[in-house]
C-alpha cells in the first residue's frame, strides 16, 4: 500500500530526472514522460493533434498523468494540464514560470513553485564573462594575433563602469553582488524600488527609466509578466548612452526586438548579448544572426542541472508530504 503522492516528470531528460528522484525518494511513485523538444515540451511520441495522453499510446503513461498529484516540468504542451485532474503542485525546473502562469489550463487550486538551481551563479558568470570580453577586447587581440600584430588598444575597466540591472531577484541580485565585488557601480530596478545594500540606487516600476542614461550596460533579469513584456522599447534604448551594452538573460519578450535591431544597426548600442528571444529557437533567417553587434547564445546562460534540481525538488517534496509550506512558491497573481 503506497499512499505517497505520485510524481510525474515531464522533460526532455525525463528519464534522467526520474532516476535522480527515485534515488532520493525510493518509496515514491514516480513516472517520466520524455519531451522531444525543450521549446514546446511536446512528448517524444507526440503527434500534433493527438493530445498528450493519446500520443503516448500506453495506458501506463496515461495513468501516470491522470493520477499524478505533482508535476516536475519545464514546459508541457497544450491539453496536458487538463489531463491531470489530481494535480495539486507544479514545480518548474527553471527560474521562470511564465509558461505555466500563462496557461489557461492551470487550475487556480494548483500551487506553482520554481527552482533556484545555481542559476544566480551561472547568470553572474555569463554576464561578467561577456562584459569583460567586450571591455578587454578579447576578439580584437585574437584577430591581431592571427596577423602577428603587437597593437595596443584602450583598456577600460569594469570598475569604472555603471551597470543597471532590471530585476533584483534570484538572478539579478547575485549579479549585482558579483559586479560590486569587481568595483563596478551598480544601479537596479525592482517592482518596489526598495533599497538594497551594495546597490547604489534602486529604482521602482514607475521610475526605472530614470536610471538608463547612466548605464554603460543594462542587464535584463526581470521575470516575464504583463508589466514587463515590451518594457525595453525604443525610448528605453534611446535613453541609454551611446555605445551601451544590453544583456538579456530573462525572456525575449521583454525587449522590442525590432527597436533593438535598429539601435544596433545605427550604432547607438555597442552590443547586445542575447540569450533569449521572442521566438526560440531563433529562426534561421532572423536578422539578429547577422548583426555584428549582436552576441547570440541559445538560451544557455543558466541551464538546469539535474542533480541540483533533484535535490531542490526532493526537499520541497518532503515538505509537501509533511504538510509544510513549499519553498520558492510563486505568487500567481504577481507573476513570479
Ligand atoms: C530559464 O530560462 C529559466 O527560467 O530557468
Amino acid at each position: 500500500m503506497n499512499k505517497l503522492p505520485r510524481i510525474c516528470v515531464w522533460h526532455t531528460q525525463g528519464d534522467t530526472y526520474r532516476d535522480a528522484l527515485r534515488e532520493r525518494l525510493p518509496d515514491t511513485p514516480i513516472e517520466a514522460i520524455n519531451a522531444a523538444t525543450h521549446e514546446t515540451g511536446e512528448a517524444v511520441l507526440g503527434a500534433p493533434d493527438s493530445g498528450p495522453v493519446a500520443s503516448h499510446g500506453t495506458s501506463l503513461i496515461a495513468d501516470a498523468i491522470s493520477s499524478a498529484e505533482i508535476l516536475l516540468a519545464w514546459k508541457v504542451p497544450p491539453r496536458t494540464l487538463t489531463s491531470m485532474p489530481a494535480l495539486r503542485w507544479v514545480q518548474v525546473t527553471g527560474a521562470g514560470v511564465d509558461h505555466f502562469l500563462e496557461s489557461t489550463e492551470l487550475s487556480a487550486a494548483v500551487t506553482v513553485t520554481r527552482s533556484l538551481g545555481r542559476f544566480g551563479i551561472q547568470i553572474s558568470e555569463y554576464i561578467i564573462g561577456y562584459l569583460l570580453h567586450h571591455l578587454i577586447g578579447i576578439d580584437t587581440y585574437r584577430e591581431k594575433q592571427m596577423s602577428h600584430e603587437w597593437a595596443r588598444n584602450n583598456r577600460p575597466l569594469l570598475a569604472d563602469r555603471t551597470v543597471g540591472i532590471i530585476g533584483l531577484g534570484s538572478l539579478g541580485l547575485p549579479t549585482a553582488k558579483a559586479l560590486t565585488a569587481l568595483g563596478a557601480r551598480v544601479l537596479g530596478a525592482s517592482h518596489s524600488g526598495l533599497a538594497v545594500p551594495g546597490i547604489d540606487n534602486v529604482f521602482s516600476a514607475s521610475s526605472w527609466r530614470n536610471m538608463l542614461s547612466e548605464c554603460n550596460a543594462l542587464v535584463i533579469a526581470a521575470p516575464k509578466t504583463v508589466e514587463t513584456v515590451g518594457m525595453i522599447d525604443q525610448s528605453a534604448l534611446d535613453a541609454l548612452p551611446k555605445g551601451a551594452i544590453v544583456i538579456n538573460i530573462s525572456r525575449g519578450e521583454l525587449i522590442d526586438e525590432d527597436a533593438l535591431l535598429e539601435a544596433l544597426e545605427r550604432g547607438h548600442l555597442g552590443a547586445a548579448v542575447l540569450d533569449v528571444f521572442a521566438a526560440e529557437p531563433l529562426p534561421e533567417d532572423h536578422p539578429l544572426w547577422d548583426q555584428s553587434r549582436a552576441w547570440i547564445t541559445p538560451h544557455i546562460a543558466a541551464p538546469s542541472e539535474i542533480e541540483v534540481i533533484a535535490d531542490e525538488f526532493t526537499k520541497n517534496y518532503r515538505r509537501y508530504v509533511a504538510g509544510d509550506s513549499l519553498l520558492n512558491e510563486v505568487d500567481r497573481r504577481r507573476g513570479y
